[in-house]
């Protein structure tokens, strides 16, 4: 007998545990209470609790096919995120060289992939969340890129600066926890760095870079769009 008492499943009226269009119904069949606490975890939690069993998932990066561990607890598992993947396809390519960011790693789509088109540079993969950091960890080791330097926000020194920052950021958080994140590591670019952000028209693409512009006093442009996202360049160059 599985264990656990066992709960109806709650949704809103729209179809959608996510949605907030307004009070959840409850419907479905009962799920045990353990499986929707599970749920309820979100992949910016700083040491997810939730299982961990590591899956291999074949995607392509950079051009190229490759076997990379994913697990749950951490954000897109079964795929490369559709935002991600506008970013990778959408946003110039990266300098020859010099010092890259990806904010907000994941398992490291975007880290492996610029160490991938650029692997005598230095990649840092930062993310709160360590069973992501240990991922792009293994699956960067694993691709024999050994420019990929995995940190957690405090473990990278504070005289770092960044030539090129490509972030599909963690919208979710809410609006003061991402400005605080974006006030912290974007006045880290080099004078002529650039910052990349892919980010949902939905879920406030355009205020995000009015943001920018008023409160950052960078320069932030709609550099591309594409499959309902903005690919958002922040720049110092005013
Ligand atoms: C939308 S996900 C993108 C993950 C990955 N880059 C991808 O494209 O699949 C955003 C990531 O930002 C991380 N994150 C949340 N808050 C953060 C913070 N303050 N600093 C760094 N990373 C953070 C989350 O844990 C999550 O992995």
């Amino acid at each position: 007998m599985s264990g656990g008492i066992m709960r109806p499943r709650v949704v809103c009226r729209h179809g959608s545990p996510t949605c907030r269009h307004g009070s959840p119904v409850v419907t479905g069949r009962p799920r045990p209470v353990a499986s929707r606490l599970v749920a309820a975890e979100h992949y910016f939690t700083s040491t997810p609790t939730g299982p961990g069993r590591r899956r291999t998932v074949l995607v392509t990066l950079a051009g190229r096919e490759v076997k990379v561990h994913t697990s749950g607890g951490v954000f897109s598992p079964a795929h490369v995120d559709t935002g991600t993947q506008v970013l990778l396809r959408e946003a110039p390519p990266p300098p020859e060289d010099g010092t890259f960011l990806d904010l907000g790693c994941g398992w490291g789509p975007i880290a492996l992939s610029l160490a991938l088109i650029r692997p005598e540079t230095t990649v840092y993969a930062v993310d709160v969340n360590e069973r992501a950091r240990d991922l792009t960890r293994d699956n960067a080791a694993a691709l024999e890129l050994p420019g990929v330097v995995v940190a957690s926000p405090d473990e990278v020194a504070d005289h770092v600066r960044f030539d090129l920052l490509w972030s599909n950021p963690p919208i979710r958080v809410g609006k003061p926890a991402l400005h605080a994140m974006l006030e912290h590591w974007l006045p880290r670019l080099a004078p002529s760095g650039a910052a990349y952000l892919v980010v949902q028209k939905n879920l406030g693409a355009d205020s995000l870079q009015r943001w920018c512009s008023d409160e950052l006093g960078m320069r932030c442009d709609r550099y591309a769009v594409a499959k309902g996202f903005r690919l958002l360049r922040v720049a110092r160059d005013g």
